[in-house]
């Protein structure tokens, strides 16, 4: 007995020891379930320090001493908020820093930190960047998006960010939106599916972890955005013209059913593998802003589907509701929303819940229901007993066993459309590889949106492996490897690569009309194939392009979309060391015109007005659909 307690006092300390800072006892903590604690805290609590729990700031706005000030109750790193040296070290001191500004109030309860980790700890230099999710719905495969969950959760909270804003599942009916590479799939079940995994995968306590009394959350994910972001109509965007937010925050105009249909199961999922937070969506269904929908939020959401956690606006989606902004607060708290991604003005925030509760346009029984619920999901993540971030997991941050694991889910991202003339797998005693095009040594190009920076960023922004540098290892050592970006080339070479590529982007910038190749890339195209016994096009994306008069040109077409940190996955394929595996997560449009298409709507088009590939295509796939070269005008 004793030394079973002198062992528990070990392991106390030693806990205590890992912790950047040990924090202040709680009374509060004693209490047996986690619903008699948060009663027990709700019952001390003045207007103020509620609605301090409702308000979350952006890092960049929060003045020194104001969370201590105003009881902020949770902090965020928009896209590309790294902190000004961009270390996971700096990252965990930042983090660790609000979080003493939050234990120093009266009730000391602790902030909750929030950033997009949406393909790994992407914002944080030296992470693990995983494929975007629209590569992950091309492997179908749910253990290994369980499994870069996981691990995205460790190198995020070796940075004290405990709130993962992802997954997205959105299910994208229109791939000009900029946001298509963010979701799974246009396949309501596939998002369905694989939502699911990465957000168990987050939230999930690793094998050998010793959770806090009450914890049943590693991490906080959020399904995001709530409802029907990927299902506007283009051009119907409400917001100042001068913002190029067109698809984003645009009107959603279909019937109940359809949107119960297409839209609602991945949530019906997400809440049943235990979502604990849900991020609502900028757009609007028929006219009214998501923000304001009462029946979605609370009658739904939180009714129907029994979801017990807090909902989170999306970055100042309240303000949007209406012009006047006491309106928009208190028609969007009404509505549900229990935390504000203000982001900047908190003190208009919080002097607007002040006066609304004070006018009775806003229940106290509201701010109680909302608060309660944010408090339960600091308990759930054990946040009263670990605040800060865990030093322990910092070597996990782009570990190897973490670059694996993207090196293989790259693998099997990878969708091969054509391949003629056996031009694949490359052999690797291959003589003279000619490489060509912007995307085959780009590591910000081969990363995409939301890394380092909200919109991505082109060059070496992140350590790890270009496309060029992964099939520099993999061929034999008398290979000779030729690259230029813009393949001006007039030799011969046996086989040549363009990799052709997106430039990185984020939300609404990344809306287009037109997904067509560049015509520096077709130029690139064109002199290649006549400089190469095969010509291989890889294609890098955030959703299919249009490549209908280019794809003759080449022996063999591959869709990497935005693979990662990992390139080296792509030459594993490329060279025959693994088979392609992965499906198309989209309808490949034809034209431009064609769009939007995806699976809802070409049942019943043929031949040239069928798009190139129908959703789940793959080149060979005994089970897929087929393919037949069509000539069209
Ligand atoms: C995006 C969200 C994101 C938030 C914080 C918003 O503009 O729509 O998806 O979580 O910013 O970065
Ligand atoms: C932030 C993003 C955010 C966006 C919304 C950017 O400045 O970095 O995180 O989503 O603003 O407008």
């Amino acid at each position: 007995m004793k030394r079973v307690f002198i062992l528990f006092l070990l392991l106390v300390l030693l806990s205590a020891c890992g912790r950047a800072d040990s924090p202040p006892p709680s009374p509060i903590g004693k209490l047996e379930s986690v619903a008699a604690r948060v009663e027990a805290l709700l019952g001390q609590m003045t207007l103020e320090e509620k609605i301090g729990q409702m308000t979350q700031v952006e890092k960049n706005s929060i003045r020194a001493g104001d969370i201590t000030r105003y009881f902020i109750g949770s902090i965020l790193s928009g896209g590309g908020g790294s902190p000004a040296t961009n270390t996971a070290e700096n990252w965990a001191e930042m983090v660790n820093g609000f979080q003493r500004e939050a234990l120093a109030t009266r009730l000391a309860i602790p902030i909750i930190y929030g950033a997009d980790a949406i393909h790994g700890h992407g914002n944080l230099y030296g992470a693990t960047v995983f494929p975007q999710a629209i590569g992950l719905g091309a492997t179908r495969n749910a253990d290994l998006v369980y499994q870069i969950g996981q691990a995205t959760a460790q190198e995020m909270l070796a940075t004290g960010v405990q709130w993962n804003f992802a997954p997205v599942v959105a299910v994208p009916q229109d791939i000009r939106w900029g946001r298509t590479y963010e979701s799974f799939s246009e396949d309501t079940d596939l998002v369905r599916e694989l939502g699911s995994a990465y957000l168990q995968g987050l939230q999930s306590m690793p094998e050998g972890y010793a959770p806090a009394s009450g914890q049943d959350l590693y991490l906080l994910a959020t399904p995001k955005h709530f409802l029907g972001d990927g299902g506007t109509i283009f051009g119907t965007s409400t917001q100042n013209i001068f913002r190029p937010y067109i698809l984003d925050q645009g009107d959603m105009r279909l019937d109940e059913a359809s949107i119960r249909d297409l839209f609602l199961p991945p949530y019906q999922s997400a809440v049943e593998s235990g979502a604990k937070s849900v991020m609502i969506s900028f757009s609007s269904w028929n006219g009214t802003k998501m923000h304001a929908q009462e029946y979605w939020i609370t009658d739904v959401l939180k009714g129907e589907l029994d979801f017990k956690g807090f909902v989170v606006s999306d970055w100042g989606g309240m303000d949007q509701i209406n012009s006047d902004y006491y309106t928009s607060i208190v028609t969007g708290i009404n509505a549900g929303v229990d935390m504000n991604m203000v982001p900047y003005d908190y003190i208009r925030f919080i002097n607007t819940m002040e006066e609304a509760v004070e006018n009775g346009d806003i229940a106290m029984e509201r701010i109680d229901d909302a608060v309660r619920r944010i408090l339960t999901v600091k308990f759930e993540l054990g946040l009263f007993d670990h605040p800060y971030s865990d030093p322990t997991l910092l070597e996990t941050v782009g570990s190897d066993a973490h670059r694996e694991l993207a090196r293989q889910a790259v693998r099997e991202s990878l969708v091969l459309l054509k391949n003629d003339n056996s031009a694949l797998p490359i052999a690797k005693d291959t003589s003279f590889i000619y490489v060509a095009g912007q995307g085959a040594d780009d590591m910000g190009l081969q990363c995409g949106g939301w890394t380092i920076e909200w919109q991505g960023k082109a060059g070496d922004i992140q350590p790890g492996t270009t496309i060029l540098q992964g099939i520099q290892s993999a061929v034999s050592p008398n290979t000779k490897v030729e690259y230029s970006r813009s393949g001006e080339f007039d030799g011969k070479a046996d086989v040549g690569i363009v990799v052709v590529s997106e430039w990185p982007y984020a939300e609404g910038v990344g809306d287009a009309k037109e997904l067509s190749l560049s015509q520096t890339e077709i130029q690139a195209l064109t002199n290649l194939r006549a400089h190469s016994e095969k010509l291989i096009v890889v294609v890098l994306s955030g959703r299919p392009l249009v490549i209908t008069e280019q794809f003759p040109l080449a022996d063999a077409w591959v869709a990497a979309w935005l693979p990662g940190t990992e390139g080296d996955g792509v030459a594993d394929v490329l060279f025959g060391d693994y088979p392609f595996t992965g499906k198309l997560p989209y309808t490949w449009p034809r034209t431009d015109e064609q769009l939007p298409i995806n699976k809802n709507n070409t049942a019943n088009l043929a031949d040239c007005a069928a798009p190139l590939f129908p959703y789940g295509y793959a080149f060979g796939a005994a089970d897929g659909p087929p393919m037949e070269w069509l000539d069209c005008p």
